[in-house]
């Protein structure tokens, strides 16, 4: 059994919804789940657990495709700057739509792996 820490972020609920099947599942199989919403989050809560889960779905706020609901990126890249998640097992929650031309494989997970970059997380 493993302690698992979700933090995600929402706008119209779809990943709300996807984080709350999976946690369902995960309690059935045995696993200790925790929620925090990424705006409630505090840096420190990216520590917690066992296993980190990060979900996100990806906007086009400001113009650009491909970025992360926004309170995912306040908290990945101003308000959570200086936690290390070294070592840490990360796993990500990433939804987007194809018709965008940067779908979210592209454009969400590029924006990740610059957060693994800057902090040596490893992701899963
Ligand atoms: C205004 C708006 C902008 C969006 N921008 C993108 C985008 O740039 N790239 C993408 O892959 N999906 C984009 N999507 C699709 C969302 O990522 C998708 O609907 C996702 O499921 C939303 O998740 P949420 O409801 O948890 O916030 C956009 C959706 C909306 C409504």
């Amino acid at each position: 059994m493993s302690s698992i820490h979700i933090i995600y972020a929402s706008t119209s609920g779809h990943t709300e919804y996807v984080v709350n099947v999976l946690t369902a599942v995960l309690r059935q199989h045995g696993h200790a789940v925790t929620l925090t919403r990424a705006e409630a989050a505090k840096p420190e809560n990216l520590q917690k657990g066992d296993v980190l889960l990060l979900g996100s779905g990806t906007w086009n706020t400001g113009g650009t495709e491909g970025q992360l609901n926004p309170h995912m990126h306040a908290l990945l890249f101003e308000r959570a700057t200086n936690v290390s998640l070294q070592g840490k097992r990360v796993g990500l929650i990433s939804l987007g739509d194809e018709r965008y031309s940067l779908s979210h494989d592209i454009g969400h997970i590029r924006m990740l792996e610059e957060a693994e970059d800057s902090r040596n997380v490893f992701l899963e």
